[in-house]
């Protein structure tokens, strides 16, 4: 490319699924570990989850690996670690993600998943914080992704890519969380764009289709390992109630207090699903 400031997955003639192989190649080289087996992406509250699973063999800086971005929010955190569980499995754990609302493009919102798909990881465990619609959740609760909605307008796939995505989010995952945790409950996640959060009248769209959940992040992701032939789990943890469910404004800060509150519960619960993959 001539522009020495143009990001490599912003060249259409670029295949993503090369710069993927490239990057699985840079955490291989940097970790010592040749192939990963499971793939975990932390959103806002999961981030312990990632010292309870294992030995953690190597972290690495994200903007030391091909492709990806700096982190653009404070909470977030912009490093990837191999882990190795007891059962001496390992874990990519990814605390750098891209947000559809960053503006980047799709690509760069998935090529974390293309990457761990490229490590050899055959099981993307997605998780994020989320507003809740269901009247019996509350903030600080972990729930299950068992489906979603699409509301971004956006795809990863390119070209015409026919995916099937019936039972996107694996019932053979979910009922192996729910053995963990027999208490956990499941919904449909709505991705939308953001990154504003929504409007009451939003959210009451969202509940007409059929969606319990609301955030900005997974849906595209899930789409992206489920193209990977990855098996997919999604946890959301419902930081707020959505907005008009409860009646305060919403704040990023309240977000990121109801995820550290939550954090030891819900890193214990996704530390003991991981081991049991
Ligand atoms: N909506 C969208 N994204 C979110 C929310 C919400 O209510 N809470 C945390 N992330």
């Amino acid at each position: 490319m001539s522009d020495s400031t143009a990001h490599p997955l912003d060249d259409p003639a670029a295949s993503p699924f090369d710069i993927a192989a490239q990057a699985a190649t840079d955490i291989a080289r940097l970790s010592g570990v040749d192939q990963h087996d499971i793939a975990l992406t932390l959103g806002s509250g999961w981030g312990r989850a990632a010292e309870l699973i294992g030995e953690t063999v190597a972290t690495i800086p994200a903007t030391d690996v091909t492709g990806f971005r700096p982190p653009a929010l404070e909470g977030h955190v912009g490093s990837l670690r191999s882990i190795r569980t007891a059962r001496d499995r390992h874990v990519l754990v990814i605390g750098a993600r891209t947000h559809f609302y960053e503006g980047h493009g799709v690509r760069h919102v998935v090529h974390s998943v293309r990457t761990a798909a490229a490590t050899g990881a055959r099981t993307m465990v997605l998780t994020n914080g989320a507003g809740g619609i269901r009247p019996t959740w509350s903030p600080g609760q972990p729930v299950l992704i068992g489906d979603h909605i699409n509301l971004t307008g956006a795809s990863p796939l390119e070209g015409a890519t026919f995916i099937d995505l019936t039972d996107l989010y694996s019932l053979r995952l979910r009922d192996l969380a729910r053995r963990v945790d027999p208490t956990l409950d499941e919904g449909v996640y709505c991705q939308f764009r953001g990154p504003q959060y929504e409007t009451p009248a939003e959210v009451r769209m969202a509940k007409t289709i059929g969606g319990h959940i609301v955030g900005m992040s997974t849906a595209l992701e899930a789409i992206a390992a489920r193209q990977a032939h990855m098996e997919v789990l999604g946890f959301s943890l419902i930081t707020n109630m959505a907005a008009g469910i409860q009646s305060t404004p919403l704040s990023h800060q309240e977000v990121i207090d109801a995820g550290r509150a939550a954090e030891p519960v819900i890193s214990d619960l996704l530390a003991r699903v991981i081991g049991e993959l």
